[in-house]
């Protein structure tokens, strides 16, 4: 009988090894719990114009002090940027290349390339922006071709996707595919990875200058209720060092410490929370990430 049972033991181990499925990532963006938890039902850590980095306090349209690999180090698992033609260079630039000038798209793409690579249990969304409208299959695609990232890159089974309807993180992670592409404008549907960022998340207004950061669903569209978008939070206020006419707005440095506290970052969640039903935001966005308690916020709407 012993031996038996063992051998029907033995049997049973040999056949559910077999029968497994692919190695399941057991640990998911750093935590464990993230695993079975689906995509619309986490908080990810955001960098507001995660190219225009530089630590010279008198470069006023950096938004970033420290580079992209250090933002993703620091626990960024969400990238903002925005494109402009530059000539006939495909870049990411601050209002206008001239006013600064944040490189080649596809060189951006290549160092979180390499990241990814490196971390392999991580799920990263893009959310870039298109205000020149440039062609997704001209010009957005080869640079995500050219980086490499296509193939790891996101493509829903329907399109929306409403907000409880994604995979978990475990999910994307054992499929490869786990980078997520949103953009704003210009998305005609030619490029299945790329997103249209609005029929799936809302946004309360951009550019505050007010630290209370008054909430109001901003910028929506398509057949999906609120309450079944993602939505964001626009952590990052700015200061008008011009206040006459339209006035000119710059990242507010000198307040990003308190703009970037557990206190101010969880008040504006709880503000915007009404609109979402009742949620966390899927995406805290800050300046300066490197300053301030970003993540521990995010891991404290996360639960942790
Ligand atoms: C995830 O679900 C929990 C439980 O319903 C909720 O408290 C939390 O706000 C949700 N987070 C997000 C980002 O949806």
């Amino acid at each position: 009988m012993m031996h038996l049972f063992f051998l029907a033991a033995i049997l049973s181990i040999g056949l559910s090894v077999s029968a497994a499925p692919a190695k399941r990532a057991s640990v998911c963006n750093g935590h464990a719990e993230l695993c079975n938890r689906g995509y619309g039902n986490v908080t990810f850590l955001s960098s507001h114009d995660s190219y225009a980095i530089s630590t010279d306090i008198l470069a006023l349209a950096r938004v970033q002090e420290v580079d992209l690999a250090a933002q993703l180090d620091l626990g960024v698992r969400m990238l903002q940027a925005e494109s402009h033609m530059d000539g006939d260079e495909f870049k990411f630039c601050h209002t206008s290349c001239a006013l600064f000038d944040g490189g080649l798209v596809v060189d951006y793409l290549k160092i979180v390339k390499n990241w990814l690579d490196d971390n392999p249990n991580e799920v990263l969304t893009f959310l870039f922006t298109n205000p020149e409208g440039l062609s997704l299959t001209d010009v957005w695609k080869p640079a995500f071709d050219e980086a490499d990232i296509t193939d790891l890159a996101y493509v829903p089974p329907t399109n929306p996707m409403a907000r409880d309807d994604w995979p978990t993180l475990g999910e994307f992670i054992d499929s490869g595919k786990r980078v997520i592409v949103f953009l704003d404008y210009g998305d005609d549907g030619s490029v299945d990875f790329i997103l249209s960022e609005f029929t799936m998340l809302w946004e309360p207004p951009f550019d505050s200058t007010d630290s209370s950061f008054p909430c109001s669903v901003n910028r929506i569209s398509g057949p999906l209720s609120t309450e079944d978008h993602l939505n964001m939070l626009n952590h990052n206020l700015d200061i008008n060092i011009i206040p006459i006419g339209d006035g000119v707005l710059i990242p507010d440095f000198a307040a990003a410490s308190k703009t970037n506290s557990i206190s101010s970052i969880l008040a504006n969640a709880y503000g915007c929370s009404g609109l979402a039903g009742g949620v966390s935001p899927n995406f805290v966005m800050l300046d300066f990430v490197d300053i301030g308690q970003g993540l521990a916020a995010v891991n404290l709407l996360n639960g942790f």
